[in-house]
């Protein structure tokens, strides 16, 4: 088993580490670094792993180090471990739109660097992330960092760095689009008479029966839509309303509106 090291011990080092341990993983093989006496003594308190307030101190052993900080925070931290790391060790970043150009220029050109984005459902061992590594990463460094995000959720290797743009357009804001729809349906189904607990089960119960049926088939949604659509019924009338509104094209502005951000947050490190 490779040892991990996660630089940065907020929400997301801290649910990807109950992962692993969830996992399998021995917690002598994990190492958290914070500067903060709070965080440390909370990941110490839920995972009993050492916990280090040196950033070099943690890596010069790691054969995976996770960065797992603030994208703001990123480029000083970088620096400071280029010379700390220990030799054909791989670095993780999961910071949001940071590029691998810019870690390699922090890192070292010939380091091996996965760029990761994951989501926030993660925090409740049902998240979705997207991984791009580059040429120096080793099949041995793939695999364990597919367990590591396996172990909150599920993982998808990229082909191409702009990937990770559409990918945060999806996934890693996509839990936001469902809770907007979540907020919206909940808040007419009251006007419409519901309790509010009433319409917050039935809600949520059927986004999720919902996504276990999608799962459960080899049919596209669409089909499954279709389904459920009798003609002249009730359903078939609410589609028509949502499709005459436009629901597509906007679903399709969102998204790309959400790439064309990552894109500009991408370019600040390059310029
Ligand atoms: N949360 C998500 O769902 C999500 C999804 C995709 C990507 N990400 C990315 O994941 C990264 C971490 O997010 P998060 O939500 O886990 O943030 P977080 O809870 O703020 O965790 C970051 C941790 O790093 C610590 N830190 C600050 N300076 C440090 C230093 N010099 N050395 C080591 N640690 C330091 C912070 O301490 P202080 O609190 O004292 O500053 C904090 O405990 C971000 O880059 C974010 O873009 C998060």
């Amino acid at each position: 088993m490779n040892s991990i090291a996660f630089i940065g011990g907020g929400n997301m080092a801290s649910c990807l580490i109950g992962g692993l341990l969830a996992n399998g993983y021995q917690r002598r093989q994990l190492s958290v670094s914070d500067p903060e006496d709070l965080a440390r003594k909370a990941i110490q308190e839920r995972h009993q792993i050492t916990a280090f307030n040196d950033n070099r101190a943690a890596v010069n052993s790691a054969d995976i180090v996770v960065l797992a900080v603030k994208p703001q925070l990123i480029g000083d931290i970088a620096r400071d471990l280029r010379t700390a790391l220990k030799p054909r060790c791989a670095v993780v970043s999961i910071a949001a739109g940071v590029p691998l150009g810019a870690l390699r220029n922090w890192l070292g050109e010939s380091l091996a660097i996965v760029r990761a984005m994951p989501n926030t459902p993660a925090m409740v061992l049902n998240g979705a992330a997207g991984l791009f590594a580059n040429s120096h990463v080793t099949s041995q460094q793939r695999d364990t960092v597919e367990q590591l995000f396996n172990a909150v959720g599920s993982s998808c290797w990229l082909e191409t760095e702009n990937q990770v743009d559409v990918v945060t357009a999806v996934s890693g804001s996509g839990p936001a689009y469902f809770f907007l729809v979540f907020e919206i349906m909940q808040r007419v189904a009251v006007e419409l008479g519901l309790p509010a607990q009433t319409a917050r089960e039935l809600v949520l119960q059927t986004a999720r029966g919902a996504t276990e049926m999608a799962r459960s088939t080899a049919s596209p949604p669409g089909e499954l839509r279709q389904q459920v659509t009798s003609p002249g019924g009730t359903t078939e009338r609410a589609i028509e309303t949502l499709d005459n509104g436009g629901l597509e094209d906007l679903l399709r502005r969102a998204m790309q509106a959400a790439v064309t951000r990552a894109e500009e947050m991408s370019n600040d490190y390059s310029s």
